[in-house]
């Protein structure tokens, strides 16, 4: 049985993190994705809201669940007997970003696999995602049903427009 963790801090989850893990399903028996803490990013939306918003995201992928990530990646994947980390890549600054953390997780004992995001979904970031939010402007078709309502909440119990 081929177990896959799809990591990331999903604030929120878009489609193009809905692609990467559709994907990953594809290729493994299981996937599990692993909402964890990035210690460079404050997030706007509780871990609660971006697990129950992936959850509803993915529930109609079979052999998906979605689990948070307490501490180490590794550490989280050797309990779920994830035998590889899957990530999205969108650009070479991506790869910039990610190279670093593949060779450390594999240093810890996981490797890392990487696709190249599907061009159609490939502007679509979080930050950016917020961003247009924090501005008023649609994220609507940029993120799967239920994520858009919940940024802006989110957006305007913060005082933002
Ligand atoms: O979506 P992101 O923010 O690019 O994801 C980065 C994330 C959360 C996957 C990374 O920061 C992470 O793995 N955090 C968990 C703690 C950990 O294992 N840190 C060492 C990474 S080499």
């Amino acid at each position: 049985m081929s177990i896959a963790v799809v990591p990331g801090s999903f604030d929120p989850v878009t489609l193009g993190h809905l692609d990467v893990i559709r994907r990953a399903a594809d290729l493994f028996d299981e996937v599990v994705v692993g909402v964890a803490t990035n210690a460079g990013k404050a997030p706007l939306l509780d871990v609660e809201d971006r697990v129950r918003l992936i959850e509803s995201a993915v529930a109609g992928l079979a052999r998906v669940r979605v689990a948070r990530v307490p501490g180490l990646l590794v550490d989280f994947c050797r309990e779920v007997g994830a035998t590889a980390v899957v990530k999205g890549l969108r650009s070479g600054g991506d790869y910039d970003a990610e190279l670093p953390m593949a060779w450390m997780n594999a240093h810890l004992g996981v490797e890392t696999l990487f696709l190249p995001a599907t061009p159609e979904v490939a502007h679509i970031a979080s930050s950016l995602v917020k961003d247009v939010a924090r501005h008023g402007g649609p994220i609507d078709d940029l993120v799967p049903p239920g994520v858009a309502s919940a940024v802006r909440a989110r957006l305007a119990g913060e005082g933002a427009p």
